[in-house]
């Protein structure tokens, strides 16, 4: 490089818009996740036998070729009982939420947000010109259903709502939804229903009934295929055709794509999975009352606990003794609480003897306040 053009490269940079500057950052998972991870609410076994077998078969030559999600979106719209123009798939439920933001949201907008929820969802709101109204749980951290309804304007375009949410794993009723809906015509309700197979309740039977209702759903959690990054946006057709003019036609790779109809039949596998995990937190949230310590009732696979003060500390020891869990006090109304995700029975007692120790190493007893 001349002089005079490393002189230019070091003066002249491109300056982003002044809304991603002033985006907050989201940082994922860093290195050495290869313990027992319970931070972010994966599944912490593996993905149907099925699916490793298709995988297994995958050709080179087949990568050859630009991924098909029409056949694909045909098969999970009849999984799920919808006709396949309701449906989009999406590069995991994150790019759902990317792609309906970006096509619904402008100037003058407001996303009205539950708090404290998924982290992305500000984070994608925050790139467009729309406003976030959270509205804020209380200490009980449920689904804080009347101050929502109170925060509908003519101005709110998305309501989005974890159902259940994260990181309280508290949900919100079929009946509260639905009253949000009608009261909120002018706006999407956008119903996420990441952890909808542990929970088992969903409105996507809804979906093209209510004209404002889409629903959401991953394959990272239950399904085990968080690496795979799949997920779908469902909603009336009329929805759904603006989403799809938003989402790059190949943003779900032919790999995740063949996957996706094995692991839909493996509803053995599935079953036994959300099983194990729903009897794991029934064993985990009874050693927690055993410690003494506080925490919230779950819907979800992960349970939120509260440490106090000692969060940080408490999140490094148990990661020190192989535990990864999600330190949460960050999230409005989160201070001191941390996110421990339920993996199998096993798994659990393991991270409650990790658990024990680091509240006995820092003197913590009876929920530490
Ligand atoms: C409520 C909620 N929605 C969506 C996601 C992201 O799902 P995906 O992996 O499909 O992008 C998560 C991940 O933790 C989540 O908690």
């Amino acid at each position: 490089m001349t002089k005079l053009a490393s002189e230019a490269t070091k003066t002249i940079v491109p300056i982003p818009r002044a809304r991603v500057q002033a985006m907050p950052e989201y940082h994922p998972p860093l290195g050495c996740r290869d313990t027992l991870r319970l931070d972010f609410n994966e599944n912490t076994v593996a993905c149907s036998p099925k699916v490793r077998d298709v995988l297994g078969r995958i050709s080179a030559g087949s990568l050859t070729r630009y991924p098909e999600r029409t056949p694909v979106e045909a098969i999970v719209a009849a999984h799920l009982g919808l006709q396949p123009a309701q449906l989009a798939l999406t590069n995991g439920v994150d790019e759902a939420i990317h792609v309906l933001f970006e096509a619904f949201l402008e100037e003058g907008d407001e996303l009205l947000l539950p708090v404290p929820t998924y982290t992305m969802y500000e984070i994608y709101a925050s790139a467009t010109d729309a406003r976030t109204v959270a509205v804020q749980a209380g200490d009980d951290l449920k689904f804080p259903f009347g101050p929502l309804l109170a925060a509908i304007t003519p101005r709110t375009k998305i309501i989005a709502i974890a159902n259940p949410n994260s990181p309280s794993g508290s949900a919100a009723t079929r009946a509260q939804l639905l009253e949000i809906a009608t009261r909120a015509p002018h706006a999407v309700l956008l119903v996420d229903e990441a952890y909808f197979h542990f929970f088992g309740e969903t409105t996507i039977d809804l979906v093209g009934i209510i004209p404002n209702l889409m629903v959401a759903r991953t394959f990272s959690k239950a399904y085990g295929l968080a690496g795979l990054r799949l997920g779908l946006l469902a909603g009336p057709v009329e929805l759904v055709c603006w989403v799809r003019r938003v989402l790059s036609p190949y943003s779900v790779n032919s790999l995740a794509l063949a996957c996706l109809p094995p692991a839909l039949e493996d509803a053995a596998y599935l079953d036994w999975y959300v099983a194990e995990v729903l009897a794991a937190r029934t064993e985990f949230e009874g050693a927690l009352d055993q410690a003494g310590v506080r925490h919230w009732p779950s819907r979800a696979n992960f349970v939120l606990i509260e440490i106090g003060a000692q969060h940080k500390e408490f999140t490094r020891l148990m990661s020190a003794a192989g535990v990864l869990v999600r330190d949460r006090s960050s999230d409005p109304g989160c201070d001191g609480r941390v996110r421990i995700t339920i993996g199998t029975r096993e798994q659990m007692r393991q991270a409650v003897v990790a658990f024990n120790e680091a509240l006995a190493t820092l003197k913590i007893k009876g929920g530490a306040l």
